[in-house]
């Protein structure tokens, strides 16, 4: 489906097609998002953000991804305007959130973390009432509604008590919802959380249209899987500072240790062999967990256990990758990585 313009007149323009976002679907026009030295202390003096900066460029997937009390909310709060910031400078498009919060706004749709919508509303009133509040004609609103829960897979609930409608469904109206402004910039705080993985599939699918159709997307997930599926880019926020960011694949790149778990035929004897540089532990009497250097042979593992007696019946991927390199970046002194582009002062 076509992505309509909203840039300069907000939600309420009539919809009409933007030109195809170029294949890289990222622009370097002005960023989407430019954070510049973010800092927040609430009134019980915890210091959620400590200076953070970061540029999301327009028609990026970008994931913020965090440990829980990271700040990951807390930025996301005040990127659309529901959190005040202590100091610092967030632009979206080029147009500053402090001195025009109204215009900045208006380019923004926010999925947040809660459910917050009215549970005794139909879903097609939800839509449409909330377009309305932004400015958006009832006409105009009745046609988007339409086609975002189509999009959603929603359109046959459309009128029924949205108290009714399954977690996932629930989910999907959100972003239904966010959707009903055609916000240039989708900004997501866990929208797939608490959802099984068969709706959470439909989930990024309709996430990717979006995207495909031109519209920023920032999205906080615990599932980093979800991450490596969707995003280009990320940044890894760690109490209240960057650790990483960068795109996806050269961060993944970094990953220089492969973690495997053998099913073994019989018992494990206690002795396991021992190969420079790898690490090989007994998780239980038939599981033998590996970690080996990317670069090396297989073979010479399975030679290694061949010669102590141990038959390997199975393999599987021990941990998905990401999730590694989450807990290393974690885990690590911030300038020790080359991927980081971080520029707080
Ligand atoms: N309204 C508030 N008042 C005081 N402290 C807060 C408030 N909101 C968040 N904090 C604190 O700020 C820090 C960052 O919280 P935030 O909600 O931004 O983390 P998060 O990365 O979103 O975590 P999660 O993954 O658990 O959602 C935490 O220490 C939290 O307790
Ligand atoms: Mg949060």
């Amino acid at each position: 489906m076509t992505q309509p313009t909203a840039p300069a007149t907000g939600p309420s323009s009539a919809t009409a097609g933007i030109p195809a976002a170029p294949s890289s679907n990222v622009s370097a026009s002005v960023p989407a998002l430019r954070v510049r030295d973010l800092r927040k202390t609430y009134d019980n003096k915890v210091q959620a953000l400590k200076g953070v900066s970061l540029d999301v460029a327009e028609g990026d997937f970008f994931a913020l991804l965090g440990p829980n009390g990271a700040g990951k909310s807390t930025m996301i709060g005040i990127v659309s305007s529901l959190v005040n910031l202590s100091e610092g400078a967030v632009e979206i498009f080029g147009t500053d959130l402090i001195r025009h919060r109204d215009q900045a706004m208006r380019l923004i749709g926010l999925v947040p973390q809660e459910l917050n919508f009215n549970m005794f509303e139909k879903p097609l009133d939800i839509l449409v009432n909330y377009a309305g509040f932004y400015g958006v004609p009832r006409a105009v609103a009745l046609v988007r509604a339409e086609e975002e829960l189509k999009r959603a897979q929603l359109w046959e609930k459309a009128n029924m008590m949205s108290r009714t409608l399954s977690g996932g469904m629930k989910r999907r109206l959100m972003i239904a919802r966010a959707m009903m402004t055609r916000p240039r910039l989708l900004i997501l705080d866990e929208p797939t959380a608490g959802v099984d993985i068969e709706i959470r599939r439909g989930m990024w699918k309709t996430l990717r249209e979006i995207n495909a159709a031109g519209t920023t997307i920032i999205l906080t997930t615990h599932y980093l899987e979800e991450a490596e599926h969707l995003c280009r880019n990320l940044a890894i926020i760690d109490q209240g500072r960057i650790v990483q960011q960068g795109p996806m694949k050269t961060l993944l790149a970094m990953l220089d240790v492969e973690g495997f778990l053998f099913d073994i035929d019989g018992t494990l004897p206690a002795a396991l062999p021992s190969i420079e540089g790898v690490t090989m532990l007994a998780s239980d009497d038939h599981t033998l967990d590996v970690d080996m250097p990317r670069a090396m042979d297989l073979n010479r593992i399975f030679a290694a256990l061949g010669q102590a007696g141990i038959r390997v019946r199975s393999m599987r991927t021990k941990s998905n990758r990401l999730e590694e390199l989450f807990v290393r970046m974690i885990n690590q002194p911030i300038d020790s990585s080359a991927a980081s582009t971080e520029t707080a002062a």
